[in-house]
């Protein structure tokens, strides 16, 4: 996506460790004008009449998600990062292993907002190693949903996320790829 690729090289910042920093129009401060594109854009790629829910991961896939939904005309629900596991049975959960974070987490979904009826389009911000999204896919398939796919603003190309999710045959649209990038040269975008 053009406008997405032009301002990350106009505004994104890249930082020691592989570490794209956009955090004036996508991640902190957000531009809502280029989340309404961002949304107009997913809509194109996923067509598909049937997606009737949007599963993202708290905290920064909540917006996108929030502004995507209104092309689909559908709920938004998003997956709660959890301080232990709820052994209730009253939620989906799975555990994500953050190397970006370095740590693991849980992340749960009341079972009242997912079910075998819903065809879910997966959104988020960043796929770096695919943890967060793998999780997404795990408490979607939990749940015995179908997966119409995973919408990604941004894929860092070069870690093993993107390839991992593909194999498994689920299909995933990247706004901008990411091939590689450098404190001094900024980012190269696969097309
Ligand atoms: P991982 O397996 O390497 O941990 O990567 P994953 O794709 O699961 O992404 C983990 C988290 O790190 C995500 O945030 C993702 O948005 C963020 N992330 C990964 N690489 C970058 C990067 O280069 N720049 C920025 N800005 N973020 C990156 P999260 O755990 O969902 O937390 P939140 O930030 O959404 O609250
Ligand atoms: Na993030
Ligand atoms: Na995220």
């Amino acid at each position: 996506m053009q406008l997405l690729e032009e301002r990350i090289n106009k505004d994104g910042i890249v930082k020691e460790g592989n570490v794209l920093k956009v955090d004036s129009f996508l991640n902190h401060q957000m531009d809502i004008e280029l989340y309404n594109e961002i949304g107009k854009e997913f809509r194109r790629l996923f067509p598909d009449k049937s997606i009737n829910k949007i599963l993202t991961i708290e905290a920064s896939g909540i917006g996108i998600a929030c502004v995507t939904a209104q092309y689909f005309g559908c709920p938004v629900v998003f997956a709660k990062k959890a301080q232990s596991v709820n052994i209730d049975g009253e939620v989906y959960s799975t555990s994500i292993e953050s190397f970006t974070h370095k740590r693991t987490y849980n992340v749960i979904v009341s079972k009242k907002f997912l079910s075998p009826d819903d065809n879910v389009l997966i959104i988020d911000d960043f796929l770096a190693n695919g943890c967060a999204l793998l999780g997404l896919i795990d408490i979607v398939k939990g749940a015995g949903a179908s997966i119409a796919g995973a919408g990604i603003v941004i894929e860092k190309g070069f870690q093993k996320g993107g390839d991992l999710v593909r194999s498994k045959g689920i299909r995933v649209e990247s706004l901008a790829i990411v091939d590689s990038m450098s404190v001094d040269g900024g980012c190269i975008f696969r097309h």
